[in-house]
């Protein structure tokens, strides 16, 4: 069954501050992911302002924001959005649900969601992925960063706190499948295994993809 939204807002209120604690500076150990979020920032300054999808406590959108593009943030859960807001006065946050954005069409120029997608169930992915495309100027750019597999983990305590959490795995070419499907061009794909000793040891991917012009 799907995991209903309050459960998960509520998941990621309980693990914020740990969140912050243990995941807050993770880009310092992972080069792959800053060189993407690189080009990703050079691309956005040119189209309009970005959004760190899922932003958790916004170290995404600190590390945009510090490259030069115009990012704010959005997240389910307001524990979430609170630290983000502590720990990056100068970045907006607000609160929101990426299956029902808040926002007019084509506002951004593009966005950021790295592993919030994998808290969607399958079949609502491809609506999430025309949501963000609605919400995109013509030739937005998306980058998406997901755990690699068929497998849904469902845990019911992280980090010594009660939670109810699905985290869902796509495959590479399912997501792309699902990209196709939502009008997004597929643009570039890139695969790691997990660096060691910094995060959970699963296959990570990152697609760049464009709404068309
Ligand atoms: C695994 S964390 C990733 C946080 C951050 N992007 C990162 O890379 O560390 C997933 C985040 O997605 C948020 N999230 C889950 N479902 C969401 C939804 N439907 N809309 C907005 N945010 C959501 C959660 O609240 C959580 O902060």
């Amino acid at each position: 069954m799907d995991q209903d939204v309050d459960t998960l807002r509520e998941s990621y209120n309980q693990v914020a501050e740990e969140y912050v604690a243990r995941i807050y500076h993770e880009l310092e150990h992972k080069p792959l992911d800053r060189e993407l979020l690189d080009r990703f920032a050079t691309e956005v300054r040119g189209l309009g302002p970005a959004c760190d999808m899922g932003c958790g406590p916004g170290h995404i959108a600190q590390y945009l924001h510090n490259r030069g593009a115009d990012v704010l943030g959005i997240d389910l859960s307001p524990g979430m959005v609170e630290q983000a807001r502590q720990l990056n006065p100068d970045i907006e946050f607000r609160e929101g649900n990426m299956a029902s954005l808040d926002v007019d069409d084509e506002v951004w120029g593009g966005i950021a969601a790295f592993y919030s997608i994998i808290h969607i169930p399958r079949e609502k992915v491809t609506h999430v992925l025309q949501e963000f495309k609605r919400v995109l100027r013509p030739n937005g750019l998306l980058l998406l960063a997901f755990h690699q597999g068929q497998e849904i983990n469902h845990i019911d305590e992280w980090w010594g706190k009660k939670v109810s959490l699905d985290f869902i795995f796509f495959q590479r070419a399912e997501m792309e499948a699902y990209l196709k499907t939502a009008g997004f061009e597929l643009e570039d794909c890139f695969e790691r295994p997990p660096y060691q000793d910094v995060e959970v040891q699963t296959q990570r991917v990152y697609i760049f993809a464009r709404k068309p012009r």
